[in-house]
């Protein structure tokens, strides 16, 4: 099922790019309804996109890609699609490994792993191991992952760190905090990109995404293009960011 590996051209054909791109893959549902489908069947096709998502980065100059796969809020769906995606991110696992290995993607995952079953969590966390000497493309993939819940969490660790006297309360800022957040050795995401026309960030990244661009897109994502991802960074580049100073 695993294709050869892709060689990874380093050299981005854009420039001034984003480094890093997180994507809210937004619309399976109604892509398949429009199919007369179970919402599954949009979901199997959403998964089928990212690989040429992932294989598109180097040459937009893109280290750095993250995209949400499950969110905190999205146990609240029938316990069917709940489920069937579970199932989905066991297969996306199995059948991109060693795609995934040989291709230099570096693996991470995101999000609180206490809910997911504990032989998904195995998968992941080999799938991380197994990738930790790659470094042409890091891909973060948010699980169960809610930006409240993970500056909760990050709070609580925090707070035990203070209480155990490993950490005193005037050290706590902003260069700190994120060190307790499940991003901790990512850099912010430049680009945030939703798919299917819902202009909102539904609990993602909300800590990261301080200063992060949008691109709020109609394509539903399992009609999401490489040809469109590039055209979105392209047009990143062009933007002037400030980041609250004045253009000099
Ligand atoms: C995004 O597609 C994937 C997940 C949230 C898991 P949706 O399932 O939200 O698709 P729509 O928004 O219902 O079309
Ligand atoms: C956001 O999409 C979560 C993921 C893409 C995983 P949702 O479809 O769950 O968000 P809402 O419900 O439209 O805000
Ligand atoms: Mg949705």
């Amino acid at each position: 099922m695993t294709a050869q590996p892709k060689p990874i051209t380093t050299t981005p054909d854009i420039s001034g790019g984003p480094r890093h791109v997180a994507i809210i893959m937004d619309g399976n549902g109604r892509w398949a309804t429009q199919r007369g489908r179970p919402r599954l069947f949009g979901h199997h096709a959403g998964a089928r996109r990212v690989r040429d998502i992932l294989e598109s980065c180097p040459a937009a100059g893109v280290k750095y890609l993250t995209i949400f796969a499950f969110s905190t809020e999205n146990w609240k769906r029938t316990q069917s699609e709940v489920a069937g995606l579970m199932k989905l991110f066991r297969k996306y696992i199995l059948t991109e490994a060693d795609a995934l290995k040989n291709n230099g993607v570096r693996v991470r995952f995101i999000g609180d792993r206490v809910r997911l079953d504990p032989k998904l969590v195995e998968m992941m966390d080999a799938l991380e191991a197994r990738t930790i000497e790659n470094d042409s493309v890091n891909l973060t993939i948010a699980i169960n992952y809610g930006g409240r819940d993970e500056v909760a969490r990050a709070t609580k660790r925090l707070a035990r760190d203070v209480a155990d006297g490993r950490l005193n309360v005037d050290e706590i800022d902003e260069e700190t905090l994120p060190r307790y957040l499940d991003t901790w050795v990512l850099p912010d995401p430049d680009l945030v990109i939703r798919t299917s026309g819902e202009a909102r960030i539904s609990n993602f990244l909300l800590w990261q995404s301080a200063y992060s661009e949008y691109e709020f897109v109609n394509t539903l994502w399992p009609d999401f293009t490489a040809e469109e991802f590039h055209q979105l960074c392209a047009a990143y580049a062009k933007r002037d960011r400030r980041f609250g100073g004045v253009k000099g």
